[in-house]
């Protein structure tokens, strides 16, 4: 028989947690909730989310969690999705508005985490790090010439950044150690950004102008395959393009069509349109840094944000305004 009672002074809401956390995050929710964390195969599946979500008040999930609308409607208890990271597409947030479920992500606490990284890329891909790294390993290296292996100095360079939110400033924040100007593609939906310290232009103008082009803006389906052929043209054969916000951001078959005819120079992805499957076509070339999603993975980053999950979680389910919900 099922003892718990919502008014027992000590009675702790059922939490789902469908991954191992900290043990700093975990001993927090687990003081605060009665938590069955699943240690199964991943990923984990629709059917299993839905049948473990059954009576629980929280979720505490990742992004590769599918939680979907049918996922939600099945859950009548669930008062929060507790997302361990700053994007939600994983989410529909609408059908869990729809039901008053809150949804709340973990901005803030790994932006500069994702900006270092970024730059990691940017480096990697305009000095051929991964490329030089392989020739080495294969030993295949012959000795230091004048003319071997030459990358793109960043100095005197612009960058163009795609995004104006927290990652896309802390991003630009770094390139003045870099000696590279910086500007911001414009939103076509949105008023112009107030304190960005660079230009904004057109999403063309940018692509056009810019020797490096990254991206920080979130799965949408305005942003869905914004960067396309289209676009990929419509950049200098000399730039190059960084992705650490979400794959389906830019066409993989266009990207690896670009490299291969050196449309661009270089691409530097850390994201990719079917995790953790990447595209072969891009796995044949030299001229494309490919990291396995690992923006936000420092030690520090990743304790933070399952704690900020976690403190999201208890919030709600004991009645609390939730911390970080995510915008409507
Ligand atoms: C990582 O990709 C995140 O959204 O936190």
């Amino acid at each position: 028989m099922d003892t718990a009672n919502p008014t027992d002074i000590d009675f702790r809401p059922p939490v789902l947690l469908t991954r191992r956390i900290p043990s700093s995050a975990l001993t927090k929710l687990e003081a605060g909730s009665n938590v069955e964390l699943y240690d199964g195969p991943l990923p984990l599946t629709r059917d299993e989310l839905t049948r473990r979500l059954q009576g629980k008040h929280g979720l505490v999930c990742v992004l590769t969690d599918p939680v979907s609308k049918d996922v939600l409607e099945a859950a009548e208890d669930l008062q929060v999705v507790a997302n361990i990271a700053v994007g939600y597409d994983n989410i529909d947030v609408a059908a869990a508005r729809a039901r008053g479920i809150v949804v709340t992500n973990t901005p803030d606490v790994l932006t500069d985490a994702v900006a270092e990284f970024t730059w990691a890329l940017i480096f990697a891909v305009t000095r051929r790090i991964g490329e030089g790294e392989r020739l080495v390993r294969r030993r295949e290296w012959k000795g230091w010439a004048l003319d071997f292996m030459l990358g793109m100095e960043l100095r005197g360079k612009q960058l163009g950044i795609i995004g104006r939110g927290r990652i896309g400033r802390a991003v630009a924040a770094r390139a003045p150690a870099f000696g590279m100007s910086v500007v911001f593609g414009k939103a076509a939906t949105k008023p112009p950004a107030s304190n960005l310290g660079a230009p904004e232009v057109s999403i063309d103008e940018l692509l056009i102008g810019s020797d490096v082009v990254s991206i920080h803006t979130p799965l949408t389906t305005a942003t869905r395959h914004l960067i396309d052929r289209r676009a990929l043209a419509r950049m200098k054969r000399s730039a190059y393009l960084i992705n650490t916000a979400r794959g389906p951001v830019v066409d993989e078959e266009a990207l690896a069509w670009a490299l291969k005819e050196r449309l661009i120079s270089g691409a530097a992805l850390d994201v990719y349109e079917r995790e953790p499957e990447v595209l072969p076509a891009l796995l044949d070339l030299e001229n494309v840094v490919l990291a396995p999603h690992l923006g936000s993975a420092t030690r520090e980053t990743r304790t933070a944000m399952a704690e900020l999950a976690v403190n999201n979680a208890l919030a709600v389910i004991h009645g609390h305004a939730p911390l970080t919900p995510v915008a409507s």
